[in-house]
Formats: C-alpha cells, structure tokens, sequence
C-alpha cells in the first residue's frame, strides 16, 4: 500500500482535520475506539482528532510503562484535563520490565516493546472497554524507516506485512499517517493544541529504553530518566529538533575522591533537523556542554564520563537503539 504523503508546506490544516474526522467516523460508525496517548504531539493530535469524531466513544488511556521520563504521566494527564478529555491511567510496569529481562539485542528490545503494547496491554483494554479499533499517532517517517529495514519502529504494522486484526485482535487507523512532523505539528496547532505540547520534541515510542545501550532495567532506566531530566532541563533554551542522553554499556575507568572508579559513561545527542530523515548534531555552545558535564558528573550516581555526538544522520541514526 502506497501512501500520499501531504507536506507541510501544502498542508490545509482545516481541510485536513475535517477529512480525518469524517474518516474516522465513517470507519468507526457507533462502535468504539481507543487511544494511548503518549504526550508526544503525534498521539495528542490523534486523541484531539479522535475525539471530535467519536466523542465519549473515544476511550483514551496513558500507559505507564515505567519507561517514560519524570513526572509525564501525571503531566500529561492534567493537560487533557484542562482540554475536556479525559486520559485513564494504565500501570503497567511490571509486564514491560518482565518482557525487556535480559534483552540487549536493540531490534528484540523493540519487539519485546511492541508485543508487549500491542499484544498484552492493548489487546486487554480492547476486550474490556469492547473496542474494535485502535487509533495511533503512527507518521510517514515511522514507516519509511521500518520499511527499509533500518529499525522496527514500534508503532508499524501492515506495510510490512502484519495484519493487526490477526495479530492482535484489533483494527488501527492511522489518521496522521499521511504526514512527517513538521505537518503534524500544524494540524495539532490547528487543533487548538498548546503551543507546549504541539512544539514538543519528538520522543520515541520506546521511550526510555531507547536510551540505554543493553538490558532496561529498573534501576538503569531510572539513572538515565534523572540524567535526561537534567540534559532537557539545561538544554530547554536550544533550538533544536530533539535531545537525548544515552546510557552505554560499557564502563570506563575515572576517578572520584581520589580513588579509582570504574565508572558509567553518558552520551548526549542533540540534533538539528526538519523530518528527522537527515540530522545534524547541534552546534552548542561550548558552555552549554560544560554545564551538562559538570551536573552529569555530580548528580547522577556513577557516571564518570560525558560525551557529545558528532556524526551526522546518516549514517547515524538519531536513536541509538
Ligand atoms: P532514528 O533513530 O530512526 O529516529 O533516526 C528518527 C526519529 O524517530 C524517533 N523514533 C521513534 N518514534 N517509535 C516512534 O514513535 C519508535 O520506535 C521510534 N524510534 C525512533 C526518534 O526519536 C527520532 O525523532
């Protein structure tokens, strides 16, 4: 299946948003639906969409995976609130961390993700609420990307051949599907999203554990949620398409209180882009750098060495997973 990608530069957003409504009302007739919403701007401009087609017949959940960053389940629900739409809290923690035991191998580590929303979690609250459809934020990019076989994005499904109804027991519809970032941060503007959210930089699916290089536990998902707090928090002024502080595996020797410590190492990645296709790292200020080190280093237990990304995508991808 081929889809028209619509550009942001040609986008009508009024246009747009009325065909997408109309679409989902069609496909959907009075039955159900569900979303989860994320927080990202794809997801919000969906559940925005989804709403004003279905109304109270829009059920949408957050799914805490214990894998997002600090404080955004509660944020993101007060958001909606403030919206009218309601968002249902899904703890789900333990059936992630139990599905990424052990896992290292990047490609299983987003399949453990996908089976794990897709299968167990969705697959649930389809049969509770008697939904036959799942609405996604899925864009244009997630799916050339999966499609050349660079990364399995966790959100894409039929254009490689999985049918989610078999799969999972559910229809998706992809109302944005149609667009890369820079058009849907025009239709969630439309939307009457705020400028906080609609301007937001993108965040994976795989959230967290796209953050750190090997297994995701517990325990190191939570040293790179503190890090990537304090990098968001000293990088907020930046310009940029998007950051990430990135957990590695290996350890490298420094030292502290002058004794030896065979230490974590970060690594920043901090990039300039329009459709995240093509990426350059950011030219930052070199005391913008400096500042990030010397936090890292002094607030996040461990961590003896920071660096900071140079190469282009590609051949880098943005992610390191
Ligand atoms: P990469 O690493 O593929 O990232 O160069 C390009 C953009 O896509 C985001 N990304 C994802 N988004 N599900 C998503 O919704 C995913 O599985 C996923 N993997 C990467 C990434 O953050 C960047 O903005």
């Amino acid at each position: 299946m081929s889809i028209n990608e619509i550009k942001a530069s040609e986008i009508d957003t009024d246009k747009f948003i009325a065909a997408q409504v109309a679409d989902i009302k069609r496909t959907v007739g009075d039955g159900l639906a569900i979303n989860a919403l994320s927080g990202g701007v794809d997801s919000s401009a969906v559940t925005l969409l989804g709403h004003k087609a279905l109304g109270d017949r829009l059920k949408t959940y957050f799914v805490q995976n214990g894998l997002m960053r600090e404080g955004e389940p509660e944020r993101v629900v007060a958001l909606f609130a403030g919206l009218g739409v309601k968002v249902e809290l899904v703890d789900a923690q333990d059936e992630f961390f139990a599905a990424l035991k052990g896992v290292i191998d990047p490609e299983l580590k987003r399949e453990a993700i996908t089976q794990t929303f897709y299968k167990k979690v969705f697959g649930r609250l389809v049969k509770e609420s008697g939904a036959k459809y799942l609405l996604q934020g899925t864009i244009l990019t997630d799916i050339d990307e999966t499609a050349a076989g660079i990364k399995r994005q966790h959100n894409v499904f039929e254009q490689i051949g999985i049918d989610p109804q078999e799969a999972f027991g559910y229809k998706i519809l992809e109302p944005v599907v149609q667009l890369r970032k820079d058009g849907v941060r025009k239709v969630a503007q439309a939307l009457g999203l705020p400028a906080e959210l609609a301007k937001r930089p993108p965040f994976p699916g795989p959230a967290l554990a796209a953050r750190v290089i090997g297994e995701a536990t517990r325990e190191r998902i939570a040293l790179v949620r503190k890090a990537t707090a304090i990098t968001e928090r000293i990088l907020a002024d930046v310009p940029a398409f998007q950051n990430m502080t990135i957990l590695h595996e290996d350890r490298v020797t420094g030292m502290r209180d002058n004794a030896r410590e065979f230490g974590l190492q970060l690594e920043i990645r901090c990039w300039d882009s329009v459709d995240a296709r093509t990426a350059k790292p950011t030219r930052l200020p070199w005391e913008k750098l400096e500042a990030l080190a010397d936090e890292l280093v002094a607030k996040v237990p461990g961590v003896v060495s920071v660096t900071y990304s140079i190469a282009k995508k590609p051949p880098s991808t943005m992610e390191v997973v």
